[in-house]
């Protein structure tokens, strides 16, 4: 039995080793995907016309760190004191709260963050999108504020099938005579029931700029359907950003799989490790009845 023990420290230690050297290769790939999935891909938010966004760094908080958000490489001046009026706010370490949000802050952002030494710390890209909700009432005219110059096309959610309404170069694409370009404003004159539903507003890469649900006046729903039931569905007011819910939730999934996968390097390991073991012991005991198998 002791002849096993002198030869089986040098394995031991080879083996605790490679456990070692695997363990250091998974955590700098951990830590590769999460730089990855964090720095590079646009984040999306979603806020709602007239509430709050919050463009978050995620960056360790530090004191000495600078900022500049830009809006189609224009620099936009962010107060660096949380308490100030202005609507881009500084906050915390490196995030950025845009107040009082107007359909027309529906953009892409780019936030750099710096060091005091000004040297680049990091470099984040912001889709934001805004939702909006606008009830009119049949006869009404109704204006929408969203040909953004980013804007490239308008659709609208009829029948379960987005239509386009309008495109950047061909104009109005449907065939009515209340729905115009009037003041800059995408209008619809003589509003009806037929006019009730989603529209959207999208740039030249496709992504959704602006999301508007147009429904009755609460008023006049009571009258046509007879019900006095609310059909004006509340849009989730949570300002929490989507791409951050998004990315929290991508982290964990990746910290989850990771353990794990440590895991079962672990056990497997250890099964190799115990299986040298007995296979040595077997060998000793009673070699000529396993010579016989
Ligand atoms: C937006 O921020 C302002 C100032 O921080 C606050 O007073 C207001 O309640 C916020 N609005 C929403 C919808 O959270
Ligand atoms: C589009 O409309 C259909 C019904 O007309 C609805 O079920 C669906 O949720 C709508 N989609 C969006 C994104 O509004
Ligand atoms: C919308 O434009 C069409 C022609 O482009 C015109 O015939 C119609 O009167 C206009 N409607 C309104 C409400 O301006
Ligand atoms: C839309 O109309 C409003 C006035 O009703 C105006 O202030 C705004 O500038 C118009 N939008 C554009 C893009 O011209
Ligand atoms: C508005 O629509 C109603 C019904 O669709 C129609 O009777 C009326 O003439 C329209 N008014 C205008 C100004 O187009
Ligand atoms: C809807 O009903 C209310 C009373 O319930 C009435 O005052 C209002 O004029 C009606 N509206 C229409 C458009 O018929």
């Amino acid at each position: 039995m002791a002849v096993a023990i002198p030869g089986r420290s040098a394995p031991v230690q080879r083996t605790l080793f490679r456990c070692l050297k695997l363990l250091l290769l998974l955590i700098y790939f951990i830590n590769y995907i999460g730089s990855a999935a964090a720095g590079n891909t646009p984040r999306h938010v979603t806020g709602e016309e007239g509430g709050n966004a919050t463009l978050l760094c995620e960056f360790e908080a530090r004191d000495d760190l600078d900022i500049a958000l830009f809006r189609q490489s224009k620099k936009i001046i962010v107060c660096q004191n949380e308490e100030c009026s202005e609507r881009f706010v500084k906050k915390g370490a490196c995030d950025v709260i845009i107040k009082g949000l107007r359909l027309s802050d529906a953009r892409r952002y780019i936030l750099r963050v710096n060091n005091a030494d000004g040297q680049r710390e990091v470099e984040r890209e912001f889709h934001l999108h805004i939702q909006d909700e606008i009830s009119v009432k049949t006869g009404e005219q109704l204006k929408m504020d969203v040909l953004l110059i980013n804007a490239d096309k308008v659709e609208k959610n009829s029948s379960g099938e987005w239509t386009e309404v309008w495109t950047r170069g061909h104009g109005v694409r449907v065939s009515s005579d209340r729905l115009n370009i009037s003041d800059g404003n995408l209008t619809i004159s003589n509003f009806t029931v037929s006019d009730t539903g989603t529209y959207r507003v999208l740039d030249s890469e496709g992504e959704i700029l602006i999301t508007v649900t147009v429904t009755l006046r609460e008023d006049q729903i009571r009258n046509i359907s007879g019900s006095s039931s609310g059909t004006k569905g509340k849009l989730d007011t949570d300002d929490t950003p989507d791409g951050t819910e998004a990315h929290t939730v991508a982290s964990w999934i990746i910290v989850v799989s990771v353990i794990g996968a440590l895991l079962l390097v672990l056990v497997i390991s250890a099964l190799i490790w115990k299986n040298r073991d007995t296979d040595q012991k077997v060998y000793q005991d009673v070699p000529t009845k396993d010579m016989n198998m």
